[in-house]
C-alpha cells in the first residue's frame, strides 16, 4: 500500500487518479478505476446536458460503491455551456470530489465547501496551483508539458515542474501529463507529489469506451507522433500528430484565424474517431506517454500493476542502491 496526503484526503487505496477526458471519462472507466481502488472521474461536459451528467453519475453509481468524481472543464467555447446547472446537478447527486479544470474554481468554491465537496483543481503552473490553494482547494493535479490536452503556454515538463510546486504548495497535489507505469509513481512520489494523474494511459484499457483501434494508436504510436496545436491563439491542446492536427497547425502557423481551422478541430469529428475507430477523421488528444504504452490492460490490473512496481522500484532497486559496495 502506498499512503499519502492525498489517499488519506480522498479515504482511496491507491494514489492513482483517472483524469476527466471528453469522450472517455464515462461510466465504465470512471467506476473501473474506483473499484481498483484508484478515483475514477467522470467528465461532466461529455453529457450533452446536465440531466444527463445525473443520469451518468447514477449509472456509475450501479457500477461501484467507491469515491467516483467529476471534472468541470472550463474553456472558452463556441456555445454558451451551463456550468452552473452541471455543478448543481455533480452536487445534489452527492458527487464528493470534484476536478476543476480550465479557469479559477472561486466562484464555486462556497457550493462547494457548503456540501463538503473536495475539490481537486488541475493546472499546469505553479502560480496558479498558489493561487487555488489561496482559493481555498483541498489539492492541487498539476499538468506538465508532456500532458495530453491543455499544457498551458509556460512549457514547463514535470521534472522541473513536479519539484517547483512541492517546494510551494502547503496541501497535497498530484503529479500529471507524461505517467503511465510504476516508474513514473515512483518518481512523482520522489519529486514531492502525493500520487499520479493519468489520462493517455486509461485510453488504453479495456473499460475505455472508445473504439479498439483507437487503443492500438495508442499502443503502436510513439512519444515523436503527438502534436502542439492552437499555440498562435495561446490556447496550446497536445493531441495525436494526423492529417487533420498537422494542417491545423500548418494554417495557423501561416496566420490563419481558429474559423480557418475550426472545420478540422470540431468536437464532433474528434467525437467520431473515438465512436467509428478512423484515427484520420478528426483531431484526438493523446499525450506523449503513449511512446511507454505497450498494451491494453483492464483499469484493475493497470492500476494494480503500477503500484506494485512502484512499490518494488522503492523498496527494491532503490533502496538497495543505498550504501552498497560498489563491488559487493
Ligand atoms: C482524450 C482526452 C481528453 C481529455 N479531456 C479533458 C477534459 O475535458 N478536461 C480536462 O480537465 N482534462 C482533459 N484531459 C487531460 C487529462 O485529464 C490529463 O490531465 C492528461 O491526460 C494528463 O496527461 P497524460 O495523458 O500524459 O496522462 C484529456 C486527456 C485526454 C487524453
Amino acid at each position: 500500500m502506498l499512503r499519502t496526503r492525498f489517499t488519506e484526503l480522498l479515504g482511496i487505496d491507491h494514489p492513482v487518479v483517472q483524469g476527466g477526458m471528453q469522450w472517455v471519462g464515462r461510466a465504465p472507466l470512471a467506476a473501473a478505476v474506483s473499484n481498483a481502488g484508484g478515483l475514477g472521474i467522470l467528465t461532466a461536459l461529455t453529457q450533452p446536458t446536465p440531466e444527463d451528467l445525473r443520469t451518468e453519475i447514477r449509472k456509475t453509481r450501479e457500477l461501484t460503491s467507491k469515491p467516483i468524481g467529476v471534472n468541470l472543464t472550463i474553456l472558452p467555447t463556441i456555445n454558451p455551456v451551463p456550468y452552473d446547472e452541471y455543478v448543481k446537478v455533480a452536487v445534489e447527486e452527492g458527487i464528493t470530489v470534484i476536478e476543476t479544470a480550465g479557469a479559477n474554481p472561486e466562484p464555486y468554491m462556497p457550493l462547494f465547501k457548503e456540501h463538503g465537496v473536495k475539490v481537486v483543481h488541475k493546472c499546469t503552473a505553479v502560480r496558479h496551483a498558489l493561487k487555488a490553494e489561496k482559493v481555498g482547494v483541498d489539492a492541487v493535479s498539476i499538468d506538465g508539458f508532456e500532458c495530453a490536452g491543455h499544457p498551458g503556454e509556460d512549457d514547463i515538463p514535470g521534472l522541473v515542474l513536479i519539484p517547483a510546486a512541492a517546494d510551494k504548495l502547503s496541501i497535497p497535489f498530484i503529479a500529471s501529463g507524461g505517467f503511465g507505469d510504476g516508474r513514473g509513481l515512483a518518481a512523482a512520489l520522489a519529486l514531492g507529489a502525493d500520487g499520479i494523474n493519468m489520462g493517455s494511459r486509461f485510453m488504453a484499457t479495456e473499460e475505455a469506451p472508445i473504439h479498439d483501434n483507437v487503443k492500438q494508436a495508442i499502443v503502436d504510436g510513439t512519444e515523436l507522433e503527438t502534436i502542439l496545436n492552437f499555440r498562435p491563439l495561446r490556447n496550446t491542446v497536445r493531441v495525436r500528430k494526423n492529417g487533420v492536427s498537422t494542417e491545423s497547425v500548418e494554417i495557423l502557423n501561416k496566420g490563419g484565424k481558429f474559423e480557418d481551422v475550426q472545420h478540422l478541430v470540431a468536437g464532433a469529428r474528434g467525437r467520431k474517431v473515438f465512436e467509428d475507430g478512423d484515427i484520420e477523421a478528426g483531431q484526438w488528444t493523446v499525450g506523449m506517454v503513449q511512446g511507454i504504452i505497450d498494451d491494453v490492460p483492464s483499469a484493475a490490473d493497470l492500476v494494480n500493476r503500477i503500484v506494485a512496481d512502484a512499490e518494488e522500484i522503492i523498496t527494491g532497486r532503490l533502496a538497495g542502491l543505498v550504501n552498497q559496495p560498489v563491488n559487493a
